[in-house]
């Protein structure tokens, strides 16, 4: 198989519908060499999971992924750049993984987020105040954006005024992984972005040092001090976390409305049992996640499934496509918030998994809790359309809603 058969993993069509071509993928190459990225495309659960153990795959990568993606240049600001995001957590192997993943776990354990749940109720509710007054909203712009942005915010204290900043910073570093990574202008942004952001931190850093408070900065900045291995890090993995928590959790939070949304079956049994609430979020997060992959480096050559990898390849592991596996989801493309024993791929497997994973899953239960005392939801203007152009992130780029009087 070879893209001239169809599979075309950079088409829109694929953007708005990737499953039909992943699982077309999964039954006749789960291991596909994808000319146009030169990477290979994993889509069986198994091979994901083996990935993310083996040590022939690194998660050490930040030089050949900014770099592959045009990035990296002579001038200062790339070198500034890679210096930054070569020491982010989500760029490391053991055993200095092992020492940044206890840092910034501080304050992400469940125990932690629960005692956040009143705050994020209220954000929610003030986010639904449109919503409520209108009959109608945009579920992206005036709901899962606020939602996401002032949940991630308040956890780190960041000023009220500088919210909208932080926003717009965030989705700028998501841009090179889309589409208008080919221009100078893209490229150029990012990196003042990343720049910028980094800066701003050191400051809010030296503040919070002076005066700390409960705030995951403050959290962070107790956990680097009296450890010279930690030194300088609290800006760093502020910055990651920041970065990481925004675009991912508010298209989450809209793909997971819109899939209850298409099973007006599934919200109907969601409104009439409330005790579902967490199974549909789960179902949420495998049917329509929010990431189609997880990609590593290949550091040593392997074979995988019968595929020889050699050194130096990236794969890009679709977790997307693994939670629709029927080895392991009976009847996978279902939507169904009643289904059990749901191990998704979506927060990703191992050393890795995602730290944000228990603000999301609280986030998006606040914030379905919160719709369900509307009356009836239907979806109003143009059909969703798809931003994304990229192997990583997927969510619409708006959804209007209509709450009409029951
Ligand atoms: C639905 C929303 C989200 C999804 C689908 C998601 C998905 C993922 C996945 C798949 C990984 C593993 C990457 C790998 O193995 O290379 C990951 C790592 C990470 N995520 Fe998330 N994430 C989400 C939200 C968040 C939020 C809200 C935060 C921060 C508050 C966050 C922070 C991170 C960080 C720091 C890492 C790196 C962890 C490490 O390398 O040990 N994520 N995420």
């Amino acid at each position: 198989m070879s893209a001239s058969d169809g599979i075309d993993l950079m088409s829109e069509s694929f953007f708005a519908n990737p499953f039909p071509t992943l699982e077309r993928l999964r039954t006749q190459q789960p291991v596909y060499f994808f000319e146009p990225y030169q990477c290979f495309i994993l889509t069986r659960g198994a091979d994901i999971e083996a990935v993310t153990k083996s040590p022939c795959f690194s998660s050490r990568r930040a030089n050949e992924m900014l770099g592959g993606l045009g990035l990296l240049g002579a001038d200062e600001a790339s070198k500034e750049m890679l210096a930054t995001w070569s020491r982010l957590v989500f760029f490391q192997d053991p055993p200095r993984h092992t020492l940044l993943r206890q840092l910034v776990m501080k304050g992400f354990t469940p125990a932690a987020l629960e005692r956040f749940r009143p705050q994020l109720a209220s954000l929610v509710e003030r986010a639904l105040e449109k919503g409520r007054r209108q009959g109608e909203m945009d579920v992206v712009a005036d709901f899962a954006e606020p939602i996401a942005i002032n949940a991630i915010a308040e956890l780190f204290a960041l000023p009220e005024a500088d919210r909208p900043q932080f926003m717009r910073w965030s989705k700028d570093l998501l841009k090179p992984a889309g589409v208008g990574v080919g221009t100078d202008e893209v490229r150029n942004s990012v990196r003042r972005t990343s720049n910028d952001m980094v800066a701003y931190l050191k400051d809010l850093v030296e503040k919070r040092r002076a005066a700390p408070g409960e705030d995951l900065i403050s959290q962070f900045i107790a956990g680097e001090e009296g450890n010279l291995q930690l030194a300088g890090e609290a800006v760093i993995q502020s910055f990651q976390m920041i970065g990481a928590g925004f675009v991912t959790s508010t298209n989450q939070l809209t793909n997971t409305v819109l899939a209850l949304l298409n099973h007006p079956e599934q919200l109907l049994a969601l409104r009439q049992d409330p005790g579902l609430t967490r199974g549909a979020i789960e179902e949420g997060l495998r049917h329509e996640p929010a990431i189609l992959s997880i990609n590593r480096l290949c550091v040593e050559d392997t074979e995988l499934g019968g595929t020889r990898i050699p050194k130096g390849r990236f794969v890009y592991a679709m977790a997307a496509a693994a939670n629709r596996d029927p080895a392991v989801f009976p009847d996978p493309d279902r939507f169904d918030i009643t289904r059990a024993h749901n191990r998704h791929m979506t927060f990703g497997v191992g050393a890795h998994y995602c730290p944000g994973a228990s603000l999301v899953r609280l986030e998006v239960e606040e914030a379905v809790r919160a719709l369900l005392t509307l009356p009836r939801w239907e979806r109003v203007g143009r059909p969703y359309d798809y931003q994304g152009s990229n192997l990583q992130d997927r969510g619409p780029s708006s959804l209007h809603v209509r709450f009409p009087k029951a």
